[in-house]
């Protein structure tokens, strides 16, 4: 009895020093949704229980070690025991209960992630190799920036034109897969945010080349702003092309992998590009005018330029219409 007092003692003591340590590991960055909080709550708890396996173990084992030696001499047999119900039933009942109140507060937080308001913010997420798009319906927008009002719900709905990619921005804790191959895919993540200010969403899936570097910005600022934001966005008419060629290179993601300053990238640079005399991987050259460029968007397995690779995915041409393509094209010449 005086042993097992000292030991309990021992872990109690284990116990509070690790929980004091592990609450001190600053291990997430700032809890800027609602749905962080249950998430949280359960990393919290996890920590609870590490501390207290942690220091039942290792505190026993030291305990044991120091007070239960072999004395100098001594080399008989330890005692023979020859097992116990009573040890046996609780070890096998606290382990499950244990488990089952995890899978119970677990289910819980990912209801509580999961919730839908009632007319939540439609947003849709669209992942290409290497780029984010976001599409807001209800308004006609489209942005490279993910713009939020705070505190309301916005409802994600995450598809991608290529290969698997993963939305997170880690301030909101949630994480989900935009996958390709349609709109029984479609995968939707609910977010209201709570504190005003900037983020960046990352990609966290490995999906190629650029894979570390596809972000897009993040902004969750007040109603009023967003609603001016909305404003301005529906009431910007753009009629050069080039400008609108501009713009859409940026929504579809192309300024990823085409650089317009020189900048060597994964795909050919479009700096002097339009007049120019490229070579193609089969040797023979091409001059690159408006019908080269328009197969290039199009079918972009068509005509390979030497040294690079065929990775263009064909889904980004095909979701442009005609003008657009061209507006795109006389961004192109434009960039002598
Ligand atoms: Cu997309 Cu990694």
């Amino acid at each position: 009895m005086k042993h097992f007092i000292a030991a309990a003692l021992l872990v109690i003591v284990l116990t509070a020093l690790g929980l004091f340590a592990l609450e001190r590991v600053d291990l997430l960055p700032v809890q800027a949704s609602l749905q962080a909080v249950p998430i949280d709550d359960l990393f919290s708890l996890q920590f609870k229980i590490i501390a207290f396996l942690f220091a039942l173990i290792v505190g026993i084992m030291i305990y044991s070690i120091i007070f239960f030696r072999r004395k100098k001499g001594d080399d008989s047999d330890a005692a023979h025991i020859e097992g116990s119900t009573r040890l046996e039933v609780f070890w096998t009942l606290v382990p499950l209960a244990t488990v089952l109140y995890i899978s119970y507060v677990g289910a819980q937080a990912l209801g509580a992630v999961q919730r839908e308001d009632p007319f939540p913010l439609q947003v849709d997420v669209i992942g290409s190799q290497w780029s984010w798009r976001f599409e807001y319906p209800e308004y006609d927008i489209i942005s490279t920036e993910l713009m939020l009002p705070v505190d309301k719900q916005a409802l994600l709905r995450l598809s991608s034109t290529d290969v698997i990619h993963s939305f997170w921005i880690p301030e909101f804790r949630v994480k989900q897969d935009a996958l390709p191959s349609g709109e029984e895919f479609v995968r939707e993540l609910t977010i209201t945010p709570t504190e005003l200010g900037n983020y960046r969403v990352r990609c966290a899936e490995l999906c190629g080349t650029l894979h570390y570097d596809m972000r897009a910005p993040v902004v969750v600022m007040t109603q009023a702003d967003f609603d001016s934001w909305i404003e301005e966005q529906t009431a910007f008419e753009v009629t050069d092309p080039v400008q609108s060629g501009q713009i859409l290179v940026e929504q579809f993601g192309c300024t990823a992998c085409h650089s317009v300053d020189g900048t060597p990238g994964v795909g050919p640079t479009w700096q002097g590009l339009f007049g120019s005399q490229e070579e193609l991987s089969d040797g023979t050259s091409v001059l690159v005018d408006a019908e080269y460029l328009y197969e290039s968007i199009r079918e972009p397995g068509a005509k390979i330029t030497n040294g690079f690779q065929n990775i263009m995915p064909p889904e980004i041409g095909a979701g442009l219409s005609d003008e657009q393509v061209d507006d795109i094209i006389a961004y192109i010449e434009s960039l002598q």
